[in-house]
């Protein structure tokens, strides 16, 4: 037997302003997204702006079902829209808020784990990492260079 310890890194951005410019801009649209997400069950609104190297922006937000497993994440939302939209484009980064109408978010909202394995199914896909900035309505914002950090012992192509 041996013990194994998987370590991360982020960065954490005490707020907005202190991202690069670029990334104040996709967060931006992350946030006009939130706006149109169609959350009339759990109250909780959340946006995704994906950046693509084609200089093509992709948003999304969550879309809400009266049956509920039926829903989908803004971040599987968009990511699946870039998919669908620009096949052959890569992903450079993804920017995500979040905001609950039952509690202030001034924490950073991490994506969920089903759409942390959608995410990195594309970043495996292009072979090149996906910069991921999470908040949540307000304050600090957690970069990570690569979903991978997000998602330790993933599961891959490579198994099947
Ligand atoms: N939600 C997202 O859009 N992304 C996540 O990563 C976590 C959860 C949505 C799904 C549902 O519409 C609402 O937030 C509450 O779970």
């Amino acid at each position: 037997m041996k013990e194994v310890k998987i370590e991360t890194e982020l960065k954490v951005y005490d707020d907005v302003s202190e991202l690069p410019t670029d990334v104040q801009e996709l967060m931006k649209s992350a946030l006009e997204a939130r706006e149109n997400a169609y959350a009339p069950y759990s109250k909780f609104k959340v946006g995704a702006a994906i950046y693509l190297d084609n200089n093509e922006v992709v948003i999304g937000s969550n879309q809400e079902n009266a049956s509920y497993p039926s829903g989908l994440c803004a971040e599987r939302t968009a990511i699946y829209y870039a998919g669908a939209k620009h096949p052959n484009a890569k992903i450079l980064k993804m920017a995500l808020t979040a905001s609950s109408q039952n509690q202030i978010t001034d924490t950073p909202i991490p994506p969920c784990g089903a759409c942390r394995q959608a995410i990195a199914e594309y970043e495996i896909k292009q072979n090149q990492p996906i910069e991921i900035y999470f908040m949540g309505a307000k304050g600090k914002v957690v970069k990570s260079n690569s979903l991978a950090n997000l998602l330790p012992l993933g599961f891959d192509r490579s198994f099947l």
